[in-house]
């Protein structure tokens, strides 16, 4: 399906932070974009906001002066939606409410061609909804751009039941033309990224309600240990926790209470504080400029081992072995037994990696009293953190002989409680299982799903199919069912998809 002819005028309603935003990205793309705004002021802001971002591109060289100013040339302020009439694409971005939205759409309805498309960026609305008793639910679309428009590449096209595939496919189109990436998503609650991100606030909430890490130790293990560009609390404090709070409350109502959204309690105390993140100086951190750095938990430099036995096949964490030889660690490799997971033996300590149970429960289960459990890291051979914990019958020495011997390999190390399924390893999982179940329940394709995660979150490389896939579906299985047995709940009900990959071996991601 073609995109949209660069002769096609775009309306966007509403100047605000998104719609100046998209304006400026149809404009640079060639079209010529109407702008309106109920307040005559905000149409003067956006087109002003637009300037500004043009000329700072321009300064960094990103963008030349005569292309600068015809974009901003191709921006037409319209003080009526009369003044736009002859638009062909309808993007709305105004107040986030429904009957608004609606009552706008039966006035473009109206006043535009019936061929033209009204699309909306809203982030949380049914498209089906907003389509509902139009003339033509057909032509309705959700656009779903990523703040800052300009800069983000995702763009969501959410079909609802009557919108023509047409319509979708030629504003994928479109949003290509335009020099971003877009993916398909049908019109559910929080589309892809919104619903499949949430396992990545909830779990750090969580471990962080239940006094098990430090923020600041957790951030940094999912930062430095799997490459996520910012850790869960940094990135909810830029995005404020009202905003992240009613996300998430949104797509838990939206799914009927499912217990697997449930918002965070601990998460709703600090709204009610007023706690909302940078915005406010304070949220999970303190900011300003008297406020001290977070430090995350860093162990001291300890002794490790010179020679270190690998017992059977350690999945994942195999590309660790090549590291602990490169740092002059001899590895000597003896067979596991068949079925089992391998580990190392690490000085007194046998070192596996967490599987979604505690140290000190599988200590138990596996007579073995000297347990240290370590996390997951996306990329062992490059990443410059690891978690690590130990069962509460393992001794604080062959602790530190396991701390000491990463460390030798170049890692910086955090001790933290032992938390089932660590910190890492427990939020992949949950992301691949929602990821899974989006695909499952025909949200997007396990392709889109990923690509929207890598350019809606700037999620490390991969998305959490491919990471599923690279630690085997039955593990990602296993470490969420372990994590459901041990706190019961539906929040670590394992995708049934996920569960067929790993009973017949196949890819998630095809
Ligand atoms: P904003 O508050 O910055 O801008 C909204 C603009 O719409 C305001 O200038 C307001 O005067 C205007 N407006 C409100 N009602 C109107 C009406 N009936 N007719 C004409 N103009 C009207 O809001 P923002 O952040 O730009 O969000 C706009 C939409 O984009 C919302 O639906 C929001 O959910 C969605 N969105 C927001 C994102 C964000 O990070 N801010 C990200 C993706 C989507």
């Amino acid at each position: 399906m073609a995109a949209l002819g660069k002769d096609v005028k775009v309306l966007v309603v509403g100047a605000g932070a998104m719609g100046s935003g998209i304006a400026q990205v149809a404009a640079r793309a060639g079209h010529t974009v109407y702008l309106y705004d109920g307040r005559t002021e905000a149409i003067a802001a956006g087109c002003a906001a637009i300037e500004k971002d043009l000329k700072f591109l321009v300064s960094k060289g990103k963008l030349d002066e005569a292309e600068a100013e015809a974009t901003l040339a191709r921006v037409v302020p319209v003080a009526i939606l009369a003044g736009a009439e002859d638009a062909g694409l309808a993007i709305e971005a105004i107040v986030e409410n429904l009957d608004v939205k609606r009552k706008l759409f039966a006035e473009l309805e109206g006043l535009l061609g019936t061929e033209a498309i009204l699309a909306t960026n809203t982030s949380a609305l049914s498209i089906n909804a907003m389509a509902a008793g139009l003339a033509r639910p057909g032509r309705v679309v959700g656009m779903h751009f990523f703040n800052p428009a300009p800069r983000m590449a995702l763009v969501e096209i959410v079909s609802g039941l009557n919108t023509e595939r047409e319509v979708a496919d030629s504003l994928y189109a479109t949003a290509r033309e335009w020099g971003k990436m877009p993916v398909h998503a049908a019109s559910t609650p929080g589309f892809i990224v919104n619903r499949v991100a949430r396992p990545y606030y909830a779990e750090a909430l969580r471990v962080l309600a239940e006094h098990e890490a430090e923020p600041a130790t957790l951030d940094a293990i999912l930062r430095e240990g799997c490459g996520f560009a910012m850790g869960p609390f940094e990135l909810i404090d830029l995005i404020g926790h009202d905003i992240n709070f009613a996300v998430t409350k949104s797509v838990f109502e939206a799914y009927f209470c499912d217990r697997r959204y449930a918002p965070s309690q601990f998460q709703q105390e600090l709204v009610a504080a007023g706690r909302l993140g940078r915005k406010t100086g304070r949220g999970i951190y303190e900011y300003g400029e008297l406020a001290a750095k977070p430090v995350p938990q860093d162990e001291p430099p300890q002794d490790g081992e010179s020679r270190i036995t690998v017992v059977g096949d350690i999945g994942a964490a195999a590309p660790l072995l090549a590291r602990l030889e490169a740092a002059g660690i001899e590895v000597r490799r003896e067979s596991g037994m068949h079925g089992r997971r391998g580990w190392m033996q690490i000085g007194a300590a046998r070192v596996a990696l967490t599987d979604g149970r505690t140290a000190t429960f599988r200590a138990v289960e596996e007579h073995c009293p000297n347990l240290v459990l370590f996390d997951l890291c996306l990329d062992y051979s490059t990443s410059s953190r690891i978690g690590l914990t130990r069962a509460d019958q393992c001794g604080l020495g062959a602790l530190r002989a396991v701390a000491g011997t990463f460390q030798k390999a170049g890692f910086k190390v955090s001790v933290i409680d032992d938390v089932a399924g660590l910190i890492a390893l427990r939020t992949v999982a949950m992301l691949a299982n929602e990821a899974a179940d989006a695909v499952l329940q025909g949200v997007a394709s396990a392709r889109d799903v990923d690509t929207a995660m890598r350019y809606g979150t700037n999620y490390p490389k991969g998305g959490p199919l491919a990471w599923a896939d690279m630690l085997g579906a039955g593990f990602v299985v296993d470490v969420l069912a372990n994590l459901k047995e041990h706190y019961g709940e539906e929040r670590y009900r394992v995708s049934p998809l996920l569960r067929r990959k790993a009973y017949n071996g196949e890819a998630l991601y095809d």
